[in-house]
């Protein structure tokens, strides 16, 4: 049997969970997160919502654990490998050619456990000749931003990391891998919740990638408004696979690549 929420449990359970972890479900797309909650819920404990609620206040490991489960998150190194050629061939030249001198800003904006700014910061150190850039790498979950600052991977597909970026990788046991200073030395890792808090300004690269795909139509538009006004004109943001964004000029951000727009400020 599956046990499942009615419409006022879950409404209940929304504002409890808002009060303890100031996460917004509101936000995100209701079927698939009632869907998710209930699974975990019922399958893994075998709970009421108002028994589950009591464990996550009381129980802070199992708190972390939920939220962990909830925000989904998966990633990998130069995950979807062709989008990070278009960044490499079509999109660097563009970021070289609209910098001043200056270090380029990128802000990585759900980073995870971190496999997505390390990978930036391997291409753009490898690809970025001649120019300094930093990473700012955020996410709502502490517990996925701890496990990316220390930066130690298990990976059983090593060989998939494409040649050129496998120097920054440093071999420890069984599968483990440890991303090296010089790759870490170039990103700050901070907690950030896309939903409400502020984001950071004057990017050259604003990087988004499956996230955007969890939430309501709603919060999508106000996070592509807020996304639009951290960019530079001309800055780039790079989003990830069926998340292209149907009306992206209403936003001053032009199509110029599949996963890529260009802020452009009339
Ligand atoms: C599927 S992962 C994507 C990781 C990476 N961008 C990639 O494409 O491989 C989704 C990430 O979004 C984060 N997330 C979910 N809701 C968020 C929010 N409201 N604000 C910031 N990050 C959020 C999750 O914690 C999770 O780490």
């Amino acid at each position: 049997m599956e046990y499942n929420f009615d419409d006022q449990e879950y409404e209940w359970f929304k504002d409890e969970f808002y009060k303890l972890s100031k996460l917004n479900l509101n936000k995100y797309k209701q079927d698939q997160m009632k869907r998710r909650i209930s699974t975990y819920v019922y399958r893994r404990f075998k709970l009421t919502y108002k028994e589950f609620m009591k464990l996550i206040t009381e129980n802070e490991y199992e708190f972390n654990a939920f939220l962990e489960y909830l925000t989904i998150n998966v990633s990998e190194f130069f995950r979807n490998i062709e989008q990070w050629d278009i960044l490499k061939n079509e999109i660097l030249p563009i970021l070289m050619s609209e910098s001043k001198g200056g270090k380029l800003k990128i802000w990585s904006s759900a980073c995870s456990s971190g496999e997505e700014p390390y990978s930036l910061a391997m291409l753009l150190t490898k690809h970025l000749k001649g120019y300094d850039f930093e990473i700012v790498a955020t996410d709502i979950d502490e517990g996925i931003l701890k496990r990316a600052k220390n930066a130690v991977y298990k990976l059983e597909n090593f060989e998939k990391i494409p040649d050129e970026y496998k120097q920054w990788f440093i071999a420890k046991d069984y599968d483990m891998y440890e991303i090296s200073n010089e790759i870490k030395s170039k990103i700050t890792f901070s907690k950030l919740d896309l939903l409400k808090d502020i984001y950071p300004a004057d990017l050259d690269l604003l990087v988004c990638r499956n996230v955007l795909i969890y939430f309501i139509e709603e919060a999508k538009e106000e996070i592509y408004a807020k996304f639009s006004n951290s960019l530079k004109n001309n800055g780039i943001l790079f989003v990830g696979s069926s998340e292209q964004i149907v009306n992206s000029l209403d936003y001053e951000l032009k199509a110029i690549k599949t996963y890529f727009y260009q802020k452009d400020k009339k």
